[in-house]
């Protein structure tokens, strides 16, 4: 819903709009386990595409605030963005801001009930929710690793990459890396120094991080809130994709307040 508003689509669309993004995701380091998927997921692209370009068409005749609307008038030096170039933009979007926030609140409550000294602290003082989110997005990053193609042959960390050749940035392994962090395998939710890669770096990094700040804030101080909150299932399953570290569901009881 809150991505339907940022977007300027209509709310009543947000079902359809989870529906496209987590098929969508399945292409993000998942065809290994489901190859059978790929037509579902290229369906998902130019189903997409299709509702897009009537927003757009539609935005034409009555326009409505949001990013499509924005990036339908950006200019730079004259230059305007193509409608195919909206469409791409906005599905970028659109998809980025599900799973990943999705997976944040996810795994960072499984890992808040997991460690219920943790919860109780955050419980106790809501004044830190600001670092625990941090440590949260570090401890379980819900967007695993990124790749770029080398543009010029370069040497990294002693090792040649060729002109063309593809290189996967392991965020999630920089996050736990003993010579950054200190005891990176423990969950400190008021850890000083934490540079993370949760959300990339540098020309990419995320655009959407301060929104998905704002949302796990609000979420994570509701949930700290709720008595005896527990795991309600033996088996959890986590999704197959090695890009987006999340779970199919989780499951969970608490007590209503008296
Ligand atoms: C916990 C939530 C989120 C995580 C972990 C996350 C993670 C990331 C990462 C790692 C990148 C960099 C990818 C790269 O360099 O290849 C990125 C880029 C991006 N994210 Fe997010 N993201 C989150 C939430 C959001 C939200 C809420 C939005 C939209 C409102 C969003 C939109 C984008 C977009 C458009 C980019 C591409 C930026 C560019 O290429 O310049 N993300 N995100």
């Amino acid at each position: 819903m809150v991505t339907a508003g940022l977007l300027g689509v209509p709310l009543e669309d947000h079902r359809q709009l989870k529906a496209w993004s987590a098929t969508f995701a399945e292409m993000l380091g998942n065809f290994q386990h489901n190859p059978d998927r790929i037509n579902d997921v290229l369906r998902c692209v130019a189903d997409m595409t299709g509702y897009f370009r009537d927003a757009i068409r539609e935005q034409e005749r009555c326009p409505r605030d949001g990013l499509i609307r924005s990036l339908m008038d950006a200019e730079v030096d004259g230059s305007r963005l193509s409608e195919d170039e909206v469409i791409a933009n906005t599905i970028v979007t659109m998809v980025g801001g599900q799973e990943t926030t999705t997976n944040l609140i996810g795994n960072g409550l499984l890992t808040l009930i997991r460690t219920p000294e943790k919860m109780r602290q955050l419980r106790e003082q809501p004044e830190i929710i600001a670092s625990a989110v941090e440590e949260l997005l570090r401890f379980e990053t819900p967007s695993q690793h990124t790749a770029r193609i080398c543009k010029e042959d370069t040497v990294m960390g002693g090792k040649l990459i060729r002109k063309g050749e593809a290189v996967m940035a392991v965020m999630a392994a920089g996050n736990r890396d003993p010579e950054r962090f200190s005891d990176p395998d423990s969950l400190d939710l008021t850890r000083a120094d934490n540079r993370h890669l949760a959300f990339g770096w540098a020309a990419h990094f995320c655009f959407g991080a301060a929104l998905a700040r704002m949302e796990a804030r609000i979420a994570f101080t509701a949930l700290a809130r709720l008595d005896d909150i527990r795991v309600a299932s033996d088996d959890l399953e986590w999704r197959t994709n090695s890009g987006l570290r999340g779970l199919k569901a989780l499951p969970i009881t608490f007590k209503a307040a008296a």
